[in-house]
């Protein structure tokens, strides 16, 4: 959060490590190592103007800023909402005034939960998973049977460093959930559907 503040906007390059994949993470900008990469938080808005979900589900929202990036493409589509958790109270209540003081803030709820408790009502058209590395697969599985099976999975902090996130996402794969494409970015993401039900 510090960091967060210390940046006050301004851009940095990214702070991941080179990897196999992406050897030149610092062609990438980041507020805060905690907030996706600037990259992926407008793939992330291009994707919600592109797909048009209904309902979109974050999980770990930290300050907000990934969600307010998501209901900037809401906005554009003039329908739908995220609901986002986080289930740090401390990092909530700062997250919560930053939304509460937002223009985008009818598209955005918040939520001071667990991915692993929170219920959301409706289907699921893009959930993008971005908490505690260790419990996604948990978190995708349990709203898996949720998904819209043509909607879109994004987990973050897929990176071949990282590793959890993109076992678990291979994983998920060969036991038949999802299919996978790891986009090569510095923190890596998955870009998965559920693979049963599509049209
Ligand atoms: C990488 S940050 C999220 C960054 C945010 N999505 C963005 O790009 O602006 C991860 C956040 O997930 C939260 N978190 C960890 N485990 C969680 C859980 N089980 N449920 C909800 N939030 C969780 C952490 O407290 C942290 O604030």
């Amino acid at each position: 959060m510090l960091q967060h503040e210390r940046a006050a906007g301004a851009l940095l390059p990214e702070y991941h490590r080179a990897t196999p994949e992406c050897p030149q993470p610092q062609q990438w900008s980041m507020i805060d190592s905690m907030t996706a990469e600037v990259e992926v938080l407008e793939f992330i808005a291009t994707l919600v103007t592109t797909i048009k979900p209904r309902l979109v589900v974050e999980t770990g929202s930290f300050l907000g800023v990934s969600t307010e990036w998501i209901a900037r493409g809401l906005e554009r589509n003039g329908f739908g909402k995220v609901v986002s958790c986080e289930f740090d109270t401390v990092v909530y209540e700062r997250a919560k005034a930053r939304l509460e003081a937002s223009p985008l803030k009818q598209w955005m709820e918040l939520r001071n939960e667990s991915s692993l408790e929170m219920q959301v009502e409706g289907t699921i058209d893009l959930l993008f998973s971005d908490s505690d590395i260790q419990i996604r697969e948990a978190e995708v599985k349990r709203f898996l049977p949720q998904m819209n099976p043509n909607g879109v999975i994004l987990m973050h902090d897929a990176s071949s460093h990282l590793q959890v996130v993109r076992a678990a996402a291979l994983k998920m794969e060969d036991e038949g959930l999802i299919s996978v494409v790891l986009l090569p970015t510095p923190r890596g993401l998955v870009v998965a559907q559920p693979k049963a039900g599509r049209a």
